[in-house]
């Protein structure tokens, strides 16, 4: 065990995980009014029975308008927190960490899932298309509803309601805190001037752009407690220009990623995801096996900060080489755990390691 990086245990301030594999935040569309419910007990169960070391259950709303979908989760309200608690306990029971992303979708908002059908939600269905709220009235596209400009007041608002949401992750036993900044929802939203064109001091320069993303951050950091691992996913890059590494000066790309990653190093975030896209309509990403990789290396070499790396990343061995190089401290993976629950066993049986799992269910190892 001692040999092999992913399954040896990391620690991030107080809690330590048994392996470095890392379940990314996956919407599941299956909440009703924000609860989590017995679809996710058994989805998210089944990954802590067969071995994740942390499990980050899916985006889930700081407030209604803020969900992507009407079936995402929430915890706007506290009657949310002892069913999510249901959930965190089972997770630790079976020794895996508990974490969750907190979100707001901004102008992605009140859209239908993937298997319902891709578009705008009308309000007699559930949705709220005429309470979409972004940093600028700028629809993502043409299947998406037209957002309106928040005002500084309500940018308050809003940021309070992170606060009382991290509160209630806290109050369900969550211990890793993950602040969704990525994939062109709110926050994301604010850091692009792509999507961001205020004229205020929340748009225009990038520290203008980055001001809001920040002061929520910095809200939501001081009220979790400081021993619990604070984490955000942020975008990398809008691609705009294709090229992971082109420039995008006054819209979002990598050099300006690594400026918000020093700032929110200096925060006392813990642990910096490094995703990437989302922003823009129409984009071809140049993905494929460990395409995302780069940004977790250049981010954890220039500002030295922990990091995870996310995207296409199915194989132990791959997983293996990105610690072994430095390239990143946790591994993120999400359609993989999708096709196989047991990915921890997966990986461990191609490394030849022995994995920690669910005790019923040792004799079968
Ligand atoms: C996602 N992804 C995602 N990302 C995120 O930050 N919050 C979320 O709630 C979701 N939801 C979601 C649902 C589903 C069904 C998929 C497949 C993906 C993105 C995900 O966390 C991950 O970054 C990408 O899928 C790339 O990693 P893989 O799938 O190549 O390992």
């Amino acid at each position: 065990k001692a040999d092999s990086l992913l399954f040896s245990p990391i620690t991030t301030k107080s809690v330590t995980a048994h392996n470095k594999i890392v379940v990314a935040p996956m919407c599941m569309y299956s909440a009703e009014d924000g609860y989590i419910n017995d679809f996710h007990l058994a989805h998210l169960g089944a990954f802590a029975l067969k071995g994740a070391g942390s499990i980050i259950i899916e985006a889930t709303g700081v407030e209604p308008r803020g969900r992507i979908s009407p079936h995402d989760l929430g915890l706007w309200e506290d009657g949310q927190i002892a069913p999510l608690k249901r959930v965190v306990d089972f997770l630790k029971a079976q020794g895996s960490v508990p974490g969750i992303q907190l979100a707001h979708a901004g102008r992605k908002a009140s859209m239908g899932s993937p298997f319902a059908g891709y578009r705008v939600v009308p309000e007699e269905e559930g949705g709220w298309s005429q309470d979409v709220v972004g940093a600028s009235d700028i629809p993502f596209d043409e299947h998406h509803a037209k957002p309106r400009a928040l005002t500084v007041d309500e940018m308050k608002e809003i940021k309070q309601k992170w606060v009382d949401a991290a509160i209630r992750a806290d109050k369900a036993g969550i211990e890793l805190l993950q602040i969704h900044s990525a994939h062109g929802y709110l926050l994301h939203n604010f850091l692009s001037g792509n999507s961001n064109q205020r004229t205020d001091e929340y748009g225009g320069s990038l520290e203008n752009r980055l001001r809001y993303p920040l002061e929520v951050i910095k809200a939501v950091r001081d009220v979790w407690p400081a021993e619990k691992p604070f984490w955000v996913r942020f975008s990398s890059s809008d691609h705009k220009n294709v090229e992971s590494f082109s420039k995008d000066n006054n819209g979002w790309d990598i050099y300006q990623a690594i400026e918000y990653a020093k700032e929110l190093k200096k925060i006392g975030v813990d642990v910096v995801d490094a995703s990437s896209g989302g922003n823009l309509p129409g984009i071809s990403y140049p993905a494929g096996p460990l395409w995302q990789v780069p940004f977790s290396e250049i981010i954890k070499k220039e500002v030295g900060i922990a990091t995870g790396a996310v995207g296409i990343i199915t194989k132990g061995t791959e997983a293996e080489s990105i610690l072994k190089e430095n390239k990143a401290d946790f591994i993120c993976v999400a359609r993989e755990f999708l096709r196989d629950s047991a990915f921890p066993l997966t990986a461990a049986r191609e490394l030849g390691v022995p994995v920690k799992w669910a005790n019923q269910f040792e004799r079968a190892d």
